[in-house]
């Protein structure tokens, strides 16, 4: 018999809804949040708010889509966290109150432990291959930029993390300096593709260990980009996809040194990647090189998988639920986890 899943993933500026039969997807519909566009970042209240409309017909399609009845679904699985508090709790009410109303179990899930389980998710059609444990993921979206050593499906280790901006923040906050809108991460690969990489250089961090920095390369873009406006008002103009390349470039180069680093002390050669970040072409070509020439098997989500969708939040609910691992009607959103993994509830993003 297969169990069906209602994935719920409201944590950032998506409201998404999944079904799941057992490891396989059968609806993800995800509802993309166009309004924070104009302010140049996703801002809260309007966030939460849209969650609050979007949040039932998204459902309703998911599931018919999936082809489901709501009685069918054994349990409601749902991002608890980390988030952004507002909207946490949109989609953390409407799965209680649906369960409750159904009388299945509700299963909390991490987001960025979905991220990471993104890559068990099968298809139908083909049987994809999946990361043997112990794997190294890199999990880079907006909010996060960690490097974790997979040992089981709950028994992460991040070994190395962002100290300031995530690598996502880093492509957002380098379009925003070009004038381009939010969120900037995918118009930086489109231009990429016609730039020279090596056009222009910046300066990579020196942090110690595998943790990363991004926060000093977002400042020297700022300063390099107003010194040569000041020389030509035109530059972020006539140079869109040489700025876009290089910068590009160096935040991919930033991110593999790490990788290379932790695969090579942890002697692990599967190698995976998720989160946001993950949808950039350039990351997953420069991934592909390193496969080649470091023996590393690389596994990569499809693109609807990278970004946040609720199929994530489905599929860890599913080995969750064979866990026996439900939560009660009393629990709430965290909006971040601190340094000792114990979760945190004040906003955090
Ligand atoms: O995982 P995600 O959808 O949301 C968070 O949990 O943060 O990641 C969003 C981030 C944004 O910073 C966005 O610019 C970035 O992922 N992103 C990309 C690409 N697609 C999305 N960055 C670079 N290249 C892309 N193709
Ligand atoms: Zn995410």
């Amino acid at each position: 018999m297969s169990i069906y899943i209602l994935g719920i993933e409201s944590s950032c500026d998506d409201t998404s809804a999944a079904v799941s039969s057992d490891t396989n997807i059968l609806a993800n519909v995800v509802a993309t949040q166009d309004i924070h566009t104009k302010y140049g970042g996703v801002v809260p209240e309007l966030a939460s708010r849209a969650h609050q409309q979007n949040i039932v017909p998204v459902i309703d399609i998911a599931l018919k889509r999936a082809n489901i009845r709501k009685n069918q679904l054994h349990a409601i699985a749902f991002t608890r966290g980390p988030g952004l508090l507002g909207s946490l709790l949109v989609g953390t009410s409407f799965a209680k109150s649906m369960a409750l109303g159904l009388d299945i179990p509700i299963i909390s899930v991490d987001h960025l432990d979905a991220h990471i389980l993104a890559h068990f998710i099968q298809d139908k059609q083909q049987a994809r291959a999946v990361p043997a444990f112990p794997f190294l993921c890199l999990t880079v979206s907006g909010g996060h930029t960690q490097i974790v050593l997979v040992k089981d499906h709950f028994d992460f280790e991040i070994v190395g993390k962002t100290i300031d901006d995530a690598a996502g923040e880093a492509f957002d906050k380098a379009a925003k300096i070009m004038g381009l809108p939010y969120p900037g991460g995918p118009i930086i690969d489109k231009y990429a593709h016609t730039g020279d990489p090596q056009a222009f250089r910046f300066p990579e961090p020196r942090v110690p260990g595998l943790d990363y920095s991004f926060s000093g390369l977002k400042t020297s873009f700022l300063y390099f980009i107003r010194d040569r406006i000041e020389e030509n008002s035109d530059f972020i103009q006539k140079n869109m996809a040489d700025l876009s390349a290089s910068i590009q470039y160096t935040i991919i180069s930033i991110l593999m040194k790490k990788l290379r680093q932790a695969a090579s002390l942890y002697k692990v050669r599967d190698i995976a990647i998720a989160g946001g970040v993950s949808a950039n072409s350039e990351l997953r070509n420069t991934l592909k090189k390193a496969s080649a020439a470091l023996g590393w098997n690389i596994y990569v989500p499809e693109f609807e998988y990278c970004t946040d969708n609720a199929a994530m939040i489905a599929v860890t609910g599913y080995f969750k639920y064979l866990k026996g691992d439900f939560a009660g009607q009393d629990v709430s959103p965290y909006a971040r986890k601190s340094e000792d993994g114990s979760r945190k509830s004040e906003e955090g993003r």
